[in-house]
């Protein structure tokens, strides 16, 4: 069995409805949203989030799982797919999911309208059932992901990173979600509990990997579903090439920062940057603090009884540092 069908096994109904309740939390009397929103939910991702937050759930209730789980479970991926969909204008981004982005088809006006809407839509779940503590969870990590996302840009302007500001900038944009999918999920069950905040920290760190993981990706030319070496075309320094200039000599950093400078935009220049990150270690280096986080979020989940929610945790915290898209 496939590792991703062995992790979903023990959530398998819990999946099957999120997707229907999923899909119509999107529903709109506007012709045009309807159309787009049908796009979307028929190029779904991996939905690592809405497993987070069943498997975390499950965990932590013996098994059992409530509405507020599956409002959350949306409200989430709702979430998620506003900021992609943000996230491609951002970056300028023409594929996602192995597509065209929404900006690449319909354009940057309506992706932002989009965008908007799906997070509102997300929002007004959770208060029209009046989830607040759920609701606060979200807000937070909404907040956070914007403010990640505008530090990154501030930092690709100035182009002064440092590994310290990289760890803030991805545990904002990402690690915050994943973390609030883990704190949610317990807190749907068990409001007030101590695991709220240690499933909390346990997302966080494993969001660490995923983001960690998802910058190697840049480096490779594999068929990911989104396109590849866009982050330096975006002047966005992610940790093998922070690494590089770290260790490498002035002349070299000199040419390395002048590349992402200047000519971001050159196709062989980048090449050239990639080729010389790779040639110094620098995604070693990456892997090494990715497994890093890794085994700091095992360790949390080390302290819960066995159970086949546990398992699948272990096996999706394998999965986020082993997957191939
Ligand atoms: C992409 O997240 C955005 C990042 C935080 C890197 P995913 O890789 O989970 O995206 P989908 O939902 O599977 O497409
Ligand atoms: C993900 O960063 C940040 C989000 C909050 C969406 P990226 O810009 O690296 O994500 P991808 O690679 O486009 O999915
Ligand atoms: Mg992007
Ligand atoms: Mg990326």
């Amino acid at each position: 069995m496939k590792i991703v069908e062995q992790i979903k096994e023990p959530i398998r109904l819990e999946m099957e409805l999120f997707e229907k309740k999923f899909h119509e939390s999107m529903s709109s009397k506007v012709a045009l949203l309807n159309r787009i929103t049908y796009y979307i939910v028929n190029r779904k991702g991996k939905q690592m989030r809405p497993m987070f937050v069943f498997l975390v759930a499950k965990m932590v209730a013996e098994g059992k799982v409530n509405e507020r789980t599956y409002r959350g479970a949306s409200v989430i991926e709702l979430i998620h797919t506003a900021t992609l969909v943000h996230d491609d204008v951002v970056d300028d981004s023409n594929r996602r999911r192995g597509f065209f982005s929404i900006n690449a088809l319909w354009k940057n006006k309506i992706a932002v309208l989009v965008g908007d809407y799906l997070l509102s839509k997300g929002l007004l779940l959770s208060i029209d059932n009046e989830d607040f503590d759920l609701l606060k969870i979200i807000s937070v990590a909404v907040r956070e992901m914007s403010e990640g996302e505008l530090l990154q840009i501030e930092k690709a302007r100035k182009l002064d990173i440092t590994e310290e500001v990289y760890y803030e900038i991805i545990r904002q944009k990402t690690a915050t979600l994943i973390a609030a999918c883990c704190s949610l999920g317990a807190c749907s069950v068990h409001p007030d509990s101590e695991q709220v905040e240690q499933m909390r920290k346990f997302g966080e760190l494993i969001g660490m990997a995923f983001q960690i993981k998802d910058d190697l990706f840049d480096y490779t030319n594999g068929p990911i579903g989104k396109p590849t070496g866009i982050d330096i075309k975006e002047q966005k320094m992610t940790l093998p090439l922070i690494y590089t200039l770290n260790i490498v000599a002035k002349k070299e950093r000199d040419w390395l920062i002048n590349s992402v400078k200047t000519h971001n935009k050159n196709k062989k220049r980048v090449k050239e940057v990639i080729a010389f990150v790779k040639e110094s270690g620098g995604l070693e280096y990456a892997t090494q603090k990715m497994m890093a986080f890794k085994q700091e979020a095992l360790d949390i989940l080390k302290t819960y009884p066995d159970s086949p929610y546990k398992e699948a945790l272990e096996l999706m915290v394998d999965y986020v540092i082993e997957r191939k898209k």
